[in-house]
C-alpha cells in the first residue's frame, strides 16, 4: 500500500516526501513542475536513502489520475498540488479557480472511483481571513480576501459536503501558518519561479544582493515594534505534521482542520534581527507603507494539532533563518538544482 502525493516535488511537498520514506511509508508521487524543479526527485531519494514511483502528470489530466490509482494500490492521499501565489490569483482568477478547484475534483472523483477515502489536504491560515484575535483557533469564523484563499476555502468545503455524504471519508486539513526553512542537508528549499512576495524569499534576495534593501511594510501596527506579526513554522516541523496526520487517518474516520504552526509570533524586525545575527549578516532595511490586506497579527492556537496529532513544533526562529540562508546559499552556488 502507498501514499499517494500530488505536488510532491513543491517546497512543502518535498520535505514531507523525505519524512514519509523515512518513516517507512511506500510513495508515489506526482507533479507537473509548474513551481519545482525534477532534481528534486533525486535529491528526495537521496536525503531519505529510499526511491519512490514518480509521474510528471497533472491533477487536470483525468486519465492520468485514472491510470495512477489503477496502477497502484494507493492508500491514502496528501493533497499538495496547486497554485498559491496571492498577486497573480488576484491577476488570473480563472488560472487559479480551473487548476487548483477544477484539479481537485478530478482528484477526489479519481479517489471515489478507487475507493481511496482518505485524505490530507494542505490548507493555509488564510481561511480565517482577518482574524477577529490571536491566538486564532480552528473554530474561528472563515473569510477570504483573494482568489488564491478563497480556492483553499472553496476546497474545504467541498470536503465537507464530501464528508457530509459519505462519513467513510477520513479528511484532514491542515491549516498552515508561515511556513519558511529548508531541509537541514541545504538540499532542498523554497525555490519559487518569479518574484516571490513573501517575507523569506524576499529576505534572501536582498542578503544576495537580488535587491538593494529590504522594504518592511508599515511600522505602525499595533504590536511589539510597529512591524507585522506572524506565526513563522519551519518546513521540516510541516512535514513531521503531515506523518502525524497520515497516522491518524489511519486510525479514525472523521473530518478535522487542524492549525499548524507554533504558536508564538514575530515581528518582521524580530525575524530580521535573528537572521542577521545566525548567519552572520546585515540587512538594509527601508520601511514602506503597509501592504493593502495585511493585518497586524496572526498566530496559532496550536492545542489542537497535539491533542489529536501529537504533534508541536520543534524548531525556532533561529534554525529557521540559518536553513533558509543554508539552502539558498546551496542553491546560488548551483548545487545542481538544474
Ligand atoms: C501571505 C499571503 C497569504 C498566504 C501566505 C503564504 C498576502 C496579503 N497574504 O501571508 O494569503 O497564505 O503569504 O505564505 O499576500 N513583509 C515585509 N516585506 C516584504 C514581504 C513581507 O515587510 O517584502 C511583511 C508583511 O507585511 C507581513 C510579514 O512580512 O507582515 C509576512 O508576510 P508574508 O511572508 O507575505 O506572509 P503573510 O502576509 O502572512
Amino acid at each position: 500500500m502507498s501514499i499517494l502525493v500530488t505536488g510532491g516535488t513543491g517546497f512543502i511537498g518535498s520535505h514531507t516526501c523525505v519524512e514519509l520514506l523515512e518513516a517507512g511509508y511506500d510513495l508515489v508521487v506526482f507533479d507537473n513542475f509548474s513551481n519545482s524543479k525534477p532534481s528534486v526527485i533525486d535529491k528526495i531519494a537521496d536525503i531519505s536513502g529510499r526511491g519512490f514511483k514518480f509521474y510528471h502528470t497533472d491533477m487536470n489530466d483525468k486519465n492520468a489520475l485514472k491510470r495512477i490509482f489503477a496502477d497502484n494500490q494507493i492508500e491514502c492521499v496528501i493533497h499538495f498540488a496547486g497554485y498559491k501565489a496571492v498577486g497573480e490569483s488576484v491577476e488570473k482568477p480563472l488560472m487559479y479557480y480551473q487548476n487548483n478547484i477544477t484539479g481537485t475534483l478530478n482528484l477526489l472523483e479519481a479517489m471515489t472511483d478507487a475507493g481511496v477515502k482518505k485524505i490530507v489536504f494542505s490548507s493555509s491560515a488564510t481561511v480565517y481571513g482577518v482574524p477577529r484575535k490571536v491566538p486564532i483557533t480552528e473554530d474561528e469564523p472563515l473569510s477570504v480576501t483573494n482568489p488564491y484563499g478563497r480556492t483553499k476555502l472553496m476546497i474545504e468545503d467541498i470536503l465537507r459536503d464530501l464528508y457530509v455524504s459519505d462519513d467513510s471519508w477520513s479528511i484532514i486539513m491542515l491549516r498552515y501558518f508561515n511556513p519558511v526553512g529548508g531541509h537541514e542537508s541545504g538540499l532542498l528549499c523554497e525555490d519559487p519561479n518569479g518574484i516571490p512576495n513573501n517575507l523569506m524569499p524576499r529576505i534572501l534576495d536582498t542578503v544576495f544582493g537580488k535587491q538593494e534593501k529590504m522594504q518592511v511594510f508599515g511600522n505602525d501596527y499595533p504590536t511589539v515594534d510597529g512591524t507585522g506579526v506572524r506565526d513563522y513554522i519551519h518546513v521540516q516541523d510541516l512535514a513531521k505534521g503531515h506523518v502525524k496526520a497520515v497516522e491518524r487517518l489511519m486510525r479514525v474516520n472523521e473530518i478535522q482542520a487542524i492549525n499548524l504552526g507554533t504558536g508564538r509570533g514575530y515581528s518582521v524586525l524580530e525575524l530580521i534581527k535573528t537572521f542577521e545575527q545566525v548567519n552572520n549578516v546585515s540587512i538594509p532595511v527601508e520601511f514602506s507603507p503597509r501592504r493593502p490586506g495585511d493585518v497586524a497579527e496572526c498566530f496559532a492556537d496550536t492545542k489542537k494539532a497535539y491533542d489529536l496529532l501529537g504533534w508541536k513544533a520543534e524548531l525556532g526562529v533561529s534554525e529557521m533563518c540559518r536553513d533558509s540562508y543554508k539552502a539558498r546559499l546551496m542553491l546560488m552556488q548551483g548545487s545542481d538544482n538544474a
